[in-house]
């Protein structure tokens, strides 16, 4: 920076269900460890893109005056015992502030060591059963490296024990400081931009139709809708700048949508096709996501989950098929198939190894009811049954 720029003003945490971003300046960590008076980092930085990202080399001054303890040993998809290696890591630290610089594992994982850490209990038993009197941990300072689970904007983190997905959820796991630097993601290879990418984007659709959506949420979904459906395919194929920035702002925005809503019946059905099937969860989620949106737009009285009433629930999905330029809900299920499609990814369960009846049956059986709850219209076993049939 220049000693003519004005330097950035940044954001405080004043509102709880609206982390502050800033965009596309991740020197911008040095001054928040500034302002913090932060002499110790205890950084969880992902294997891979904490290097290949750029940010390594973008953050080295601002950590080179202050202690730093690195934790970068963990895999995709947190577990439970990478939660128990980062606390111990993060005690002996000693720090001041944690950083987080990564995908949702890393951002997931930095928000469970700070909140695990401060409650001073068996992380097993804090991801079990939330603690009656919680503590706050350390300010938590994260950096996408990824443009899709939104994590940086959410009070939710997953881990997994087991081998059985936990979501953990507490206003104390909302990070401080979120930096979204659209600069971090242009490494990505293709499929996981896409995958990513599309992640965010049934994120936005699920928050618009979640029966806990709000205007806030929806002002947050809609924006996100727009940029993802607009520049997805070209951050896919051939990104530019402009398309890497406003997926990053796709899904920094979905993820604060989904903070106040939650998301619905697609992420509910996903979760046995990733951990059964082996499909990542973006990929997963998608593959539902038109049927799902047809299946929503025939709401009746009797089906609606949605206080608000089935007239609500039906603008609402004339809103969102009108935003991705479409005239009929079957126009924006076929639409939303062909953009998958046009992204490299499955549309069909077929082409992720689901074929027989008792597949269906074992994802059917293990749909994830707290997020189904979410959905506008009641999902019986047979609604859902010719859900998966249907795409099969
Ligand atoms: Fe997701």
């Amino acid at each position: 920076m220049t000693a003519s720029q004005p330097k950035t003003v940044l954001p405080t945490s004043n509102d709880r269900n609206h982390i502050p971003a800033v965009y596309d300046r991740l020197a911008a960590v040095g001054e928040i460890l500034d302002r913090l008076s932060c002499r110790s980092v205890f950084l969880v930085a992902d294997p891979v893109a904490y290097e290949g990202s750029g940010a390594k080399r973008v953050l080295t001054p601002s950590l080179a005056s202050r202690h730093v303890v690195v934790f970068r040993e963990f895999r995709p998809n947190p577990c439970l015992e990478s939660l128990k290696q980062g606390i111990e890591s993060y005690q002996a630290a000693q720090a001041d502030v944690i950083l987080a610089v990564g995908g949702g594992t890393a951002i997931d994982l930095a928000k469970l060591i700070g909140y695990s850490a401060a409650q001073a209990a068996d992380p097993a038993d804090v991801i079990a059963t939330l603690p009656s009197n919680p503590r706050k941990g350390l300010p938590l300072i994260v950096a996408p490296t990824t443009a899709g689970t939104g994590s940086e904007a959410t009070h939710f983190a997953v881990v997994y024990k087991d081998g059985r997905k936990h979501s953990v959820a507490h206003p104390y796991l909302l990070p401080e400081h979120a930096i979204v630097d659209a600069s971090l993601t242009e490494t990505m290879p293709p499929n996981i931009t896409a995958q990513s990418g599309l992640d965010a984007l049934c994120q936005a659709i699920e928050s618009m139709w979640s029966v806990h959506s709000t205007p806030a949420s929806v002002d947050d979904a809609t924006e996100s809708i727009r940029l993802a459906w607009r520049h997805l395919n070209a951050a896919v194929h051939h990104p530019s700048k402009e398309d890497r920035r406003a997926m990053c702002r796709a899904a920094h925005l979905a993820g604060r949508a989904i903070n106040i809503s939650k998301t619905t019946a697609p992420h509910a059905i996903s979760y046995t096709i990733t951990s059964q099937f082996s499909v990542p969860h973006g990929r997963a989620v998608a593959l539902t996501l038109g049927a799902v949106l047809a299946f929503n737009a025939g709401v009746s009285e009797s089906e609606c989950a949605d206080p608000r009433g089935p007239a609500h629930v039906g603008k609402t999905i004339n809103d969102i098929v009108r935003l991705l330029g479409f005239e009929t809900a079957r126009d924006a299920e076929r639409g939303i198939q062909s953009f998958v499609a046009s992204l490299d990814c499955p549309t069909r369960l077929s082409e992720v190894g689901v074929t027989t009846d008792s597949q269906i049956e074992e994802i059917a059986g293990s749909v994830n009811v707290e997020r189904l709850a979410n959905n506008p219209r009641r999902l019986t076993g047979t609604s859902l049954r010719a859900i998966l049939k249907s795409i099969r």
